[in-house]
């Protein structure tokens, strides 16, 4: 489900192992700003995590350490393939 983590300023996912043959596991990224970011847009450029869309997908792979602002917001595909996925999700904020 698409979602955000509130209070947090930075959210990270590391993942540990990630099988070759994957299917499914991605994680999605949408910019919830909408219309405010559309501003800045420019003939030719696409943006394509603005707006209602289903976002920006990102394959992650082992040792790949993703880091974003804890606003973005995200999801992640179903998992279907052989093996294990593993990952660890933590998120960072100013006490
Ligand atoms: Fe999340």
């Amino acid at each position: 489900m698409l979602h955000s983590h509130p209070g947090c300023f930075l959210s990270a996912t590391y993942y540990v192992k990630v099988p070759e043959d994957m299917k499914g596991g991605e994680i999605y990224f949408r910019d919830p700003r909408g219309p405010a970011v559309a501003m800045y847009e420019t003939p030719g450029i696409d943006l394509p995590w603005v707006g209602s869309g289903l976002g920006v997908p990102f394959s992650p792979a082992a040792g790949h350490l993703l880091l974003f602002p804890s606003w973005l917001e995200h999801r992640v595909e179903r998992f279907e393939g052989t093996g294990e996925r593993i990952s660890i999700a933590f998120n960072a904020s100013n006490p």
